[in-house]
């Protein structure tokens, strides 16, 4: 079984407009360090739910984990160490850093600590569009960042966001030619996601050239070499971001810092526990156990912070998470995790999703088709269970 813990870092220069997570502007929240004695709080009460190991994966995010000073971040990866959660050399620790908020010195110092992959924001390429969405960096500072990054030979990854208002399919164009020339081992391109009535909501590309930009990303970084292999996920081979595969292929991590969700198997169907959202109440919980150490979430945590998943709850994730890949679900291990007539359910459901075009069978693996892609909603719906349904 693989382990990872993730680390959210709730602090940005100022807000992008599409923005929903849980984050703050610096300047709103409390100084980091005091975030921080928080997280080693946190760590403190929680680290007897899992056992001490080697971590897999340690990602830090945010939010913008660069921004705040990175002897904090490296005291992080101490604490976790203290308690037996080691790192080592073949641990993939990950950072997001936004263009232009880090420097030589920071650098230095994540990669003294094992710091070995760097997600970057970069966005677009676009300045008129990152100025639009309130975004703190330019096009140039993220090639200035990039050429640090190159300097010292770093893997880093791109998330790109397409769909923008008034963007074409030129400028994403654009976007995607400079990402691979600059680079990046991995690619996450991201169709904006905005409700009804935000302001970045209108100007957009309709949903049919939404999907012609997809497509035409996935085909420019498969021609370029890169493998789709999850949903918005294109790496180049061996690439592939280990820590985000903990959530596809049902490994437990554990997350620390606002507004985290965590997923443990403790449980017969497994566990999933969370933060809350705000950092007043986030504090207030950490602070109410100071000094505790629990051995589970269920003895510790609120009722509305955990939920020890039953079976269909556990069928439908195991179902999602596995279908977001594009190897797809593989049959052993849903055999081995449920009984056998769920077995059977699913297979007839996926015979009718194959009937439609949607899903296909390879190598004892189901796994959506382009034209299941495209619709993977319904795919999943197809693919969710009430407590009666199993
Ligand atoms: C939580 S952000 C953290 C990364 C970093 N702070 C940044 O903004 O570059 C992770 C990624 O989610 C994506 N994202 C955030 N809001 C989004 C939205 N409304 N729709 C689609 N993608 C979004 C962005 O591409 C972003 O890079
Ligand atoms: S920098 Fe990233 S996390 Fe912060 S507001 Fe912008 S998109 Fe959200």
């Amino acid at each position: 079984m693989a382990f990872g813990v993730y680390v959210h870092i709730p602090y940005c220069i100022q807000r992008c407009t599409y923005c929903d997570f849980a984050t703050y502007e610096q300047s709103k929240i409390l100084p980091p360090d005091q975030y921080v004695q928080l997280l080693f709080e946190e760590i403190r009460q929680k680290h007897r739910y899992y056992q001490p190991q080697k971590l897999d994966t340690l990602y830090f995010g945010g939010g913008t984990p660069s921004l705040i000073p990175a002897h904090l971040i490296v005291a992080v990866i101490k604490e976790l160490g203290r308690y037996g959660y080691t790192t080592g050399p073949d641990t993939e620790i990950t950072i997001e850093i936004n263009p232009a908020t880090v420097d030589k010195d920071k650098l230095k110092m994540y990669i003294d600590h094992g710091v070995n992959r760097f997600s970057v924001g970069a966005q677009t390429f676009d300045d008129r569009l990152l100025k639009m969405v309130h975004r703190e960096h330019s096009a140039k500072q993220t090639l200035e960042t990039l050429d640090l990054l190159r300097a010292h030979n770093l893997n880093f990854s791109f998330d790109i966001l397409f769909a923008l208002p008034s963007q074409t399919l030129d400028g994403l164009k654009n976007d995607v030619r400079i990402a691979v020339e600059q680079g990046a081992k991995h690619i996450s391109p991201y169709c904006l996601t905005v409700p009804e009535g935000h302001p970045l909501s209108k100007g957009r590309a309709l949903e049919e050239e939404q999907v012609d930009m997809f497509d035409f990303i996935a085909d420019e970084l498969t021609g370029r070499g890169f493998q789709q292999y999850e949903i918005s996920n294109f790496s180049l081979p061996g690439y592939e971001s280990r820590h985000n595969m903990l959530y596809w292929v049902d490994q437990p991590y554990w997350s620390l810092g606002l507004s985290s969700h965590s997923y443990s198997k403790e449980s017969q169907w497994g566990t999933r526990y969370w933060n809350l959202n705000s950092i007043g109440e986030y504090k207030k919980q950490i602070l109410d156990f100071q000094g505790q150490e629990f051995t589970s979430p269920a003895a510790h945590l609120p009722g509305a912070q955990v939920e020890q998943l039953e079976m269909h709850q556990a069928l439908t994730d195991f179902c999602h998470t596995s279908m977001r890949l594009m190897r797809g679900l593989n049959e052993r291990e849903l055999q081995e995790k449920f009984p056998v007539a769920v077995y059977h359910q699913i297979s007839s459901i996926m015979n009718k999703l194959i009937g439609n075009g949607w899903v296909q069978s390879q190598n004892n693996h189901w796994s959506l088709t382009r034209d299941g892609l495209v619709i993977s909603n319904k795919v999943f719906q197809e693919l969710t269970f009430l407590k009666e349904d199993v």
